[in-house]
This record gives structure tokens, sequence and C-alpha cells, in this order.
């Protein structure tokens, strides 16, 4: 049976596997260590896209990694019930992290940090479209029933995680910090090469050119269609049916074959009254 949110300080999440006192706790105790590295994402922007890449600059493109541990083991989602346990009972191995948490409910602990964060953005009109199949078709969270009436949510922010523009907003306000590093899904599928080379400066690594082609190859749509470990398999099939998986297309413009006119009108009306004063540079697709 659907489940429907469970609500942290004004935030919807999904009521299978999250729960209101834990979001909290991630919030005020939480203690990330400076070594962490934590992909952060509004939810359907390419999140395991990047903790896959992540995973292979690891291990400098040795799949067996990806290959043998899920997604969810292998880089937790720190409000999760289940993830929230994982960090803070971890004692070592890689220091990866995930969260979709808007910045105000983000681990305090992180401001007085040398943690590193890197922000997916990803033109919100296809975040729309992937958030709707994936809500509609699993039993995590409020199911909507045609496309329309997700349109309505999202552009209220009555969907996980809430309002998209408030999301990328509270975020944008890091983009000037030196450990925070801002990507877009658009750039990343322009040039995935160059996405990777920019990672690894960030976080200081290096990798000799054999490596960086097998993280590229490693981390592409297709490689990871056909690793299971990259898709959702560790979720009762009640809440998550084998049917849906994250890597769905993997294309940037889906939303032309299902925005209508008065739809694309609509969300370019709330887009421009809602991300007002930030540079347009930031916003990079059409
Ligand atoms: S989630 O559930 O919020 O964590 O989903 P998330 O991983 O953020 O986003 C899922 C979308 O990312 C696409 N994806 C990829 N695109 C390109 N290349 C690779 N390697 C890749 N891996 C995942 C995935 O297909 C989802 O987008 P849609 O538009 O639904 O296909």
């Amino acid at each position: 049976m659907a489940q429907d949110y469970v609500w942290c300080q004004g935030i919807p999440f999904p009521a299978g596997g999250f729960n209101p006192e834990i979001i909290k706790a991630a919030h005020e105790k939480l203690v990330l260590k400076d070594e962490d590295i934590i992909t952060v994402t509004y939810p359907k922007s390419g999140t395991h896209w990047l903790i896959e890449v992540l995973s292979l600059i690891h291990t400098k493109g040795d799949p067996k990694w990806i290959r043998s541990v899920t997604i969810l083991d292998r880089s937790p989602w720190l409000e999760s019930k289940r993830g929230f346990k994982f960090t803070v009972e971890r004692k070592e191995g890689p220091p990866l992290i995930t969260s979709h948490l808007p910045i105000q409910l983000f681990p305090k602990s992180f401001f007085t940090s040398k943690a590193k964060v890197i922000y997916v953005i990803r033109n919100p009109k296809d975040v729309l479209i992937s958030g709707y199949y994936f809500w509609r078709f699993t039993n995590l969270a409020k199911k909507p029933e045609s496309l329309q009436q997700y349109f309505e949510w999202f552009l209220q922010g009555h969907v996980p995680y809430g309002s998209w523009f408030e999301h990328v907003r509270g975020w944008m306000s890091m983009r000037e910090k030196e450990n925070v590093l801002i990507l877009s899904y658009e750039q990343m599928k322009k040039d995935p090469r160059n996405m990777i080379e920019k990672i690894c400066w960030f976080l200081g690594k290096v990798l000799e050119p054999g490596e960086l082609d097998l993280v590229l190859e490693n981390s592409s749509f297709q490689a990871m269609k056909e690793n299971k470990m990259s898709n959702i398999i560790d979720v009762p099939e009640e809440l998550v049916p084998a049917s849906v998986k994250i890597t769905r297309k993997g294309i940037t413009g889906d939303w032309k074959n299902h925005f209508t006119p008065a739809q694309t009108q609509a969300f370019e009306e709330t887009f421009r009254e809602k991300m007002a004063g930030l540079p347009p540079e930031l916003f990079s697709w059409d």
C-alpha cells in the first residue's frame, strides 16, 4: 500500500524509510568528519550517477566494489533510518555519504568542518518528470494520480523533500565556499570526462589516464543500467517494485515529451519568480 509523508520542519519526507526524530538528530547531532565527501542533491538530479563516479574514483576505476556493494551501502543517505545508523556507527571505510536534505536541515556540524559537499543541480522540468515516474510507481510516499496532479504538487513544493526552488536557492548560497562544488547534470551529460577531472581536482585526487577511462566507462548510463548494485535492490518489493529502475532514461530534455504548452508556460513563470536574482549561468539547460 502506498505510504504518505512524514513531516519535519515543514518539509515532507517519504514515510517509507524516514522518521522525523532521526532527521532532527541528523541535523542537530550528526558529526561529520573533515574527510567526508557528501553527495547532496534534490531527488532525481543525478545522485546515483555521482555516487558511482565517486565510488570509482575511490577505487581508481576498478569496478569490483561497485559490482559487489549496493549504492545504499557505499554512500548511505544520512537522514534515512538505515543511513543515519550506518553513518553514526561507521569506524573506517570510504568516507562517502549522501543526502537530499535542504540546507536548513543539513547537519549543523558541516558548517564548521572541512567535509566536502558536491551538489548536483538538474533542469527542474526533467527532475519533475523523473520524480513523477518514480513516486507514481513506488509505494514510498504519496502517489500522484496523474502528471498534471504531480505538476501542481511540484510547483507548490508538496513532493518529497519539499520545493525544488527553495532547495536549490538554499544550496546555491554555498556556491563560493571552498568545500562546496556545484555540478550540473546537463554538463555531466555533455562532457563526463571533464566532470570527473573537476571532481578529482576538488577532492585533491590524481588519476592516471587509464584509470580515468575506467571511471568513465564504468559510470556510463549503460554500465549502470547493467549493474544491479547501482539500482534499488535492497528495499522491500512492496515499497519499490523490481520494475522501477533508477536508470530510467538518463537523458536531458525528456520534459519536452511530456509538458503541455500551458504547463511549460506555468513552469517558466514560477521559475522566473522563485529564482529571481540568481545568476542565469547557474542554470545551464534549455
Ligand atoms: S534519486 O532516487 O533521487 O536518488 O535519483 P537520482 O539518482 O538523483 O536521479 C535519477 C536520474 O538520474 C539518471 N541517471 C543517469 N543519467 C545519466 N547517466 C548515468 N550514468 C545515470 N545514472 C542515473 C536516471 O536515469 C534518472 O533520470 P531519468 O530522467 O528518470 O532517467
